[in-house]
């Protein structure tokens, strides 16, 4: 698909032109090191709220966007969002993160949980992307995500964040067919998900499967990968033209297995050399990322000489710049506007 000229610069990079320069966005750039967000927290204390409430969920989304004209607007929502959608409630609590309600332990609780109908259930996402749409115009591209099977069960089965997995782990190896018809479930359920997302406004979509790392290639290849497919393969059949990205954290043994889930952009963290990682991945596939958060403690120097080693190595593939995981809180504002500004100065 030949975009017109007004197209954004990274709609037109994720699409396979030829672009002046490469498009700068950030994982998490909407979040807690931004003051402004810090201050609307304390206003609106609960994360359901602040990511359900259309009003918010835009304002928030567009923070990062009016301070620093990033290639890429982020719907502010979470991975967990169509959770409630299924059956499954959860909350997010300060400084523990993510808890589910009642964990998903059976084959009676997968049975009984809902299929789910976005434009009902989540159609205040709908809201917000339609309006983002509308209000950033070709300034930027807009993207919507979610979290692939795997990484939405080790949170409804672990029923909250964890360290060794050994809950999904346990029930992978001892009740594979349990595992499976929930990932099943989470696929289809996702799958119509990201389409709705795309009908109310995305431009491209990014699946975070961000704990397969966790997961051995052997298991990848049955837990994760063929799930990362379905939702992929359910997304192209009716929008074949929308650009799809995927991350893993810790992705370094697995990058090959990314390649072949039908994704068109591979977003890697920052334990791989990109120029390593570049020969492991087919050509027609891009790259996104790979600077380390961290960096964006250090000063304006380290910042830009990393920008510029990882744009150097990555020269000759289509390559978004961003980090190779989200944004740490805490991180300084005004290093986050270097990384912006330096990325939006480099060019071919
Ligand atoms: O990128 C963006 O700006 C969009 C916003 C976004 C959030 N979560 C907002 C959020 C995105 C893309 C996510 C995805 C997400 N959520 C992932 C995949 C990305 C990744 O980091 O690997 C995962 C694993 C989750 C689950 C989740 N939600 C975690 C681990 C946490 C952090 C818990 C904590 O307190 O540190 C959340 C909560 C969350 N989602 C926050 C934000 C800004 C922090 C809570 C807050 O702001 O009060």
């Amino acid at each position: 698909m030949q975009m017109g000229k007004d197209a954004p610069l990274l709609l037109r990079t994720a699409l396979g032109e030829k672009v002046e320069r490469p498009p700068v966005w950030m994982m998490r750039q909407a979040g807690r090191y931004m003051k402004i967000y810090r201050d609307l927290r304390d206003k609106y204390p609960s994360f359901r709220e602040r990511s359900e409430n259309p009003e918010l969920s835009y304002e928030i989304s567009m923070q990062p966007f009016h301070a620093f004209k990033p290639d890429g607007v982020i719907l502010f929502s979470d991975i967990l969002t169509p959770l409630p959608g299924m059956g499954i409630n959860f909350e997010i609590v300060e400084s523990k993160g993510p808890l589910i309600e009642n964990p998903i332990r059976t084959f009676d609780q997968v049975k009984n949980l809902k299929k789910l109908i976005p434009s009902e259930s989540l159609s205040f996402v709908g809201d917000v992307l339609t309006s983002l749409r509308k209000d950033i115009e070709n300034k930027s591209t807009l993207l919507g995500f979610v979290g692939a099977p795997w990484t939405l069960a080790a949170y409804v089965v672990e029923g909250k964040s964890s360290k060794n997995y050994s809950i999904i782990k346990s029930m992978a190896f001892r009740e594979p067919d349990l595992l499976h018809n929930l990932l099943d479930h989470f696929a289809e359920s996702i799958g119509e998900y990201l389409k709705y997302q795309v009908e109310s406004g995305a431009q491209i979509v990014q699946i975070f499967d961000s704990w397969a790392g966790q997961l051995s290639p052997q298991d990848y290849d049955i837990f994760a990968g063929p799930y990362q497919k379905k939702v992929i393969d359910i997304v192209k059949k009716e929008y074949p033209d929308t650009p799809i990205i995927l991350y893993i954290s810790g992705s370094a043994g697995v990058i090959e297995r990314m390649a072949r889930t039908g994704v068109d952009i591979i977003s890697l963290d920052w334990t791989v050399d990109i120029g390593d990682a570049s020969e492991r991945i087919p050509n027609n596939i891009g790259i996104q990322g790979n600077i380390d958060p961290g960096i964006l403690f250090g000063n304006a120097d380290s910042i830009k000489n990393r920008i510029d080693e990882t744009f150097s190595k990555a020269s000759g593939r289509k390559y978004i710049l961003n980090l190779g995981h989200g944004i740490l809180p805490g991180t300084p504002e005004e290093n986050a506007k270097i990384f912006f500004e330096y990325g939006k100065s480099l060019h071919y």
